[in-house]
């Protein structure tokens, strides 16, 4: 009997038609997952924390992604700083995931001494010849966007490209004063999934409809595409609607200076890629919350309005949603072929105080409804996907092109690093 070759991971991307899905193994199987962690986690610009996560000097924020792990530190200048979690002595881990306060770093090993510059200053027992000069923590590329979001690469060299992202974020989140936030929940949902079906579920809206009675009461389905072709009476009349709805509240953006359109930087030749726009938020426009208002009273910033829409944002492993009262940030760490991190965090303005200006179960309901929707959706996908029966299917042009786009980026981007 011959032997059944095993398709290099080029080979599984090449097999994949236009349009459609991808074959199985690039969900599955282990090696492609480690590849995939190398390429899209090691060598990109990705989400791992907010401001308010390093609230204060001296915080550190520990975050585990395959087998590296990140301190993100705010330093006594205030200043935003990342390093490997790895000792310059022997290579211990000085912090544990999550979060703590500290003076100085210690190694808990050898109590190597380092200041939150990541300089080391303190060893005991090396003797008169050792230098200490050349023994900081090694130190990782960050960038705060919108004054909120942190962003860090574990390359040597950074993709020059993500400036445009940062530029354009940094305007568009200005008002919101991120940096001005305090995180009123977050969540870690495991999902039963591999990261690119956890990514391919977030860039569609077409299971929204049947999914997310939670979200699709804030959302305008027309919005995520549709096929105009046979639309029904009803399907004709509420596209109407969605025009009108839209050209009023832009108009109305507009006057008070406030940037909607998206801007879409999805090509396969981007490093960095990205989608930003200020969406309409249905009924009555303000919030993603179950009766699409504001819940919390004290809004972000000092708007003279609330109906602000959604600024969102989605990058290649993250996706989050800035309103006039309240922001929702969520990324995911690949865990394994078959299991995703969605880690979620909202946030309100720091001055906010729960029970007085919002109710906290009604702050978080729609979002922590529709991760858990999700990871379901995800599980089912993946299982699916990994049935000896499965064969590649078709994405949607009109609700799905996001799709497409990112599975064209996907097999760009492993060529350019070699695969
Ligand atoms: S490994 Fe950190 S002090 Fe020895
Ligand atoms: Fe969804």
């Amino acid at each position: 009997m011959q032997a059944v070759k095993t398709k290099s991971h080029r080979e599984l991307i090449d097999s994949r038609q236009p349009w459609q899905t991808m074959p199985g193994e690039l969900f599955g199987r282990q090696d492609v997952f480690d590849t995939d962690v190398d390429v899209f986690f090691n060598k990109h610009w990705i989400l791992v924390a907010v401001t308010a996560d390093v609230p204060e000097a001296g915080d550190v924020y520990t975050v585990d992604i395959g087998k590296a792990s990140i301190l993100i530190c705010r330093d006594d200048d205030e200043q935003i700083r990342a390093y490997r979690n790895s000792c310059r002595h022997r290579g211990a881990r000085l912090k544990e995931p999550g979060k703590s306060t500290v003076g100085m770093l210690v190694c808990p090993y050898h109590q190597w001494t380092y200041d939150l510059n990541g300089v080391l200053k303190h060893t005991t027992h090396m003797g008169p010849d050792f230098d200490m000069g050349c023994r900081s923590l090694s130190a990782v590329h960050v960038r705060v966007v919108g004054d909120g979001l942190i962003f860090v690469c574990l390359a040597k060299e950074a993709p020059a490209d993500f400036d445009f992202l940062a530029n354009t974020m940094d305007e568009r989140f200005a008002p919101y004063h991120l940096g001005k936030t305090k995180i009123a929940y977050e969540t870690d949902v495991i999902e039963n999934g591999n990261w690119k079906l956890v990514i391919e579920n977030n860039r569609e809206c077409y299971h929204c409809a049947g999914t997310h009675p939670e979200l699709t009461t804030s959302f305008l389905a027309e919005d995520f595409g549709f096929c105009p072709d046979g639309l029904s009476e009803e399907g004709q009349k509420s596209l109407e609607a969605y025009n009108q709805k839209v050209a009023e509240t832009v108009s109305g953006w507009e006057k008070d200076g406030l940037v909607w359109k998206a801007v879409e930087e999805v090509g396969a030749e981007t490093a960095s890629i990205f989608r930003t726009q200020r969406l309409v938020i249905a009924g009555c426009g303000e919030s993603q919350t179950m009766d699409t208002k504001v819940e919390c009273k004290r809004l972000l910033a000092d708007f003279n309005r609330r109906d602000l829409g959604d600024v969102h944002l989605h990058t290649h492993s993250s996706w989050s949603h800035v309103m006039s009262d309240h922001a929702v940030i969520s990324y995911l760490i690949p865990l394994g072929p078959d299991r995703t991190l969605v880690r979620t965090k909202w946030l309100v303005n720091e001055k906010a105080v729960e029970g007085v200006d919002y109710d906290l179960k009604r702050l978080v309901s729609v979002w922590t409804a529709t991760n858990s929707q999700d990871a379901k959706l995800v599980e089912i996908n993946h299982a699916g996907t990994q049935d000896p029966g499965y064969v590649p299917g078709t994405y949607s042009r009109y609700t799905e092109a996001l799709l497409e786009a990112y599975a064209n980026w996907y097999s760009a981007r492993l060529a350019a690093h070699g695969v």
